[in-house]
């Protein structure tokens, strides 16, 4: 194991400051547009990219059986992350390309408290396998 492990959990850490920050951005009282728009859209790049890079360096470093079995349940869980950043990012830049429908924004804001727990709980369980590498990571 070594340091390329540690370039998803950078990403994707950013990926979860950056969903709670577009969540802070439209639920305090005073309403932003352009940043959530930035936070939203820069979240949704940011998993494209930490999720495949995740699966190489995962099957690069022997298969999912050599991390702490945290990795499953985050595995698990990454199904349910992936299809709410696409569901919620998806809605979010139909409405900026297509203008605001009315069912497109009441979805999007009813399931935005979902789509933050989902990418908190990926967040944790990430931190939790990260916790298990560390010393696999500058051991060797
Ligand atoms: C690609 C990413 C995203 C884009 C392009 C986007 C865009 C939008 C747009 C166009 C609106 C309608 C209101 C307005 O015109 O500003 C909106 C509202 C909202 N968004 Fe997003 N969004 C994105 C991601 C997210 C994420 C990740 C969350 C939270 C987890 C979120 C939570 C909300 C909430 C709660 C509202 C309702 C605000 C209100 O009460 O008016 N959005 N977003
Ligand atoms: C944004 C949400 C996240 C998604 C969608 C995601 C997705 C994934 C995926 C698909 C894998 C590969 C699993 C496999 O091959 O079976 C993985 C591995 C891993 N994830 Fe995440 N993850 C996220 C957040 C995090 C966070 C916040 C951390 C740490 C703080 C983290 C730490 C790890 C670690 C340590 C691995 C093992 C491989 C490596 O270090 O590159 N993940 N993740």
């Amino acid at each position: 194991m070594d340091l390329t492990l540690l370039i998803h959990p950078a990403l994707a850490i950013s990926v979860v400051l950056l969903v709670a920050t577009a969540y802070l951005l439209k639920t305090r009282r005073r309403l932003y547009f352009v940043a959530h728009y930035v936070a939203g859209i820069l979240a949704f790049a940011l998993v494209m990219t930490a999720f495949p890079l995740a699966l190489y360096f995962v099957a690069d470093a022997g298969g999912i059986s050599l991390f702490p079995p945290a990795l499953i349940v985050h595995t698990a869980n990454f199904v349910l992350a992936i299809s709410a950043i696409v569901v919620q990012g998806g809605l979010g830049m139909g409405m900026l390309l297509f203008g605001r429908r009315r069912g497109w924004y009441s979805t999007h804001r009813r399931i935005a408290k979902y789509v933050l727990a989902i990418f908190i709980a990926q967040g944790t369980l990430g931190l939790a396998v990260l916790y298990g590498i560390i010393p696999y990571v500058f051991g060797q």
